[in-house]
């Protein structure tokens, strides 16, 4: 018999229901399913059973226990948009920032991205891979279970593919952002993209998930985007955006014409373009940790959520715009900062950012066949999940049924 283990007497289960049709839209994000006093058995890195203590039935053969008293359990947090692959820092350009420099200013003086290109270009295939593997780490201890993680800082054949494979080592759902930005070797984002879609987009999409771009000034326009994005849905890639961060340029148009999964960032979404996304099959990825951390407007969340948009959470993990891997501090923020209740935050981190990625028929929620992916909260409410800003609250995070890290 396969390995099991049995967390017994949790103060509370909390999951989306396994039957609720994804993506939650609408009331349908705040309809968690809470029940108090359970336990959830896992067996061979699903979940064979779940429910309160009194119907839990004697287990024959061997069953590892893990006492869950005064704990909560909820699915295990999915980040479904990180750059974790990448080398050295941008602390010196945080610093400048905190001095008045604006994250726009530097990147077109040649800081920014490109500066964490060079930096990334300039290791070996080994420290690539050693520095996805330490930043999953911090993801897993703030509860990430499941964590996409695109490549993009090296915009060179070998660099973005050993990032896609370091994403992929690592059990990260690697997205090919070929079009982050135009490295110096080239004379415009055309010549570019004429080299990155001869050159990589062959070998990437052997590796990757998904592809994608980022449409904004001083990056890539839409009409160059739409070129990659079409060239990568040809190759068999699922496509995603960064679009509308500091300007509005048609991204949202853009990814609802060609079907992507989701468009992320929108913190210069206008009502047009939340009426647009609510009526599409496109998924709104809202990135709270990158509006706070460069000191910019949020996105209209609960326009978009009001509106019957389908919404993600996500970190945006990365050296520049978001040096934070913290779902819970996410949550904390899509509360206190997007004003959106503690079910809508954790349905976003969870289900909905399982289905950005393909995902949703074995991630994000807790239930029968579903991943054993759990979080167990040191706290006598789930809410405390979002209530705890920047809170040591993970007690421990498993992970397809083995605990994967505890304290
Ligand atoms: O999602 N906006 C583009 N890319 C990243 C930031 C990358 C960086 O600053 O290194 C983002 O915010
Ligand atoms: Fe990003």
């Amino acid at each position: 018999m396969s390995k099991r283990l049995l967390v017994r007497d949790l103060a509370q289960i909390v999951t989306v229901s396994p039957e609720a049709s994804v993506p939650l839209r609408g009331a349908a994000l705040r309809e968690l399913e809470v029940v108090e006093n359970a336990f959830v058995l896992c067996e061979g890195g699903t979940v064979a059973a779940t429910g309160r203590m009194r119907e839990l039935v004697g287990l024959d053969g061997e069953v590892d226990e893990l006492d869950g008293s005064g704990l909560c359990a909820i699915p295990g947090l999915v980040d479904c948009h990180t750059h974790p692959a990448f080398l050295g820092d941008r602390v010196d350009e945080f610093a400048l920032r905190a001095g008045g420099a604006s994250y726009e200013e530097l990147h077109a003086a040649g800081g920014g991205i490109l500066s964490t290109v060079n930096a990334s270009r300039a290791g070996t295939e080994d420290e690539l891979g050693a520095g996805v593997r330490r930043h999953s780490e911090w993801m897993l201890r703030a509860g990430t279970t499941t964590f996409e993680g695109k490549s993009g800082y090296g915009l060179d054949r070998d660099t973005e593919l050993a990032s896609l494979e370091a994403v992929a080592a690592a059990d990260g759902v690697p997205t090919w952002l070929g079009a982050h930005a135009v490295p110096p070797e080239f004379e415009d984002a055309d010549a570019y993209l004429d080299f990155a879609l001869a050159e990589v987009l062959p070998h990437a999409a052997e590796l990757a998930v998904a592809a994608d771009v980022f449409v904004e000034q001083g990056a890539f326009g839409v009409e160059q985007a739409r070129r990659y994005l079409l060239a990568c849905s040809e190759a068999g890639l699922a496509l995603r955006l960064h679009g509308d961060q500091f300007n509005e340029l048609g991204a949202v148009e853009l990814a609802i014409e060609l079907g992507a999964r989701s468009i992320d960032h929108l913190e210069a979404t206008s009502e047009h373009g939340v009426r647009a996304l609510a009526g599409s099959e496109v998924t709104a990825v809202l990135l709270p940790a990158s509006a706070l951390f460069l000191d910019r407007p949020m996105p209209p969340a609960r326009a978009l959520a009001e509106a019957g948009a389908a919404i993600a959470l996500a970190t945006d993990f990365n050296p520049g715009s978001a040096f934070c891997e913290s779902l819970p501090l996410v949550c904390s923020l899509a509360c206190t900062q997007l004003h959106l209740g503690p079910a809508e935050a954790l349905a976003a981190c969870t289900v909905n950012a399982a289905h950005v990625l393909g995902l949703a028929d074995r991630r994000g929620r807790i239930g029968p066949g579903q991943d054993a992916d759990l979080v167990l909260l040191d706290a006598p409410d789930w809410r405390h999940l979002a209530y705890h800003l920047g809170g040591d609250l993970i007690a421990a995070v498993i992970r397809r049924g083995t605990v994967a890290w505890a304290r």
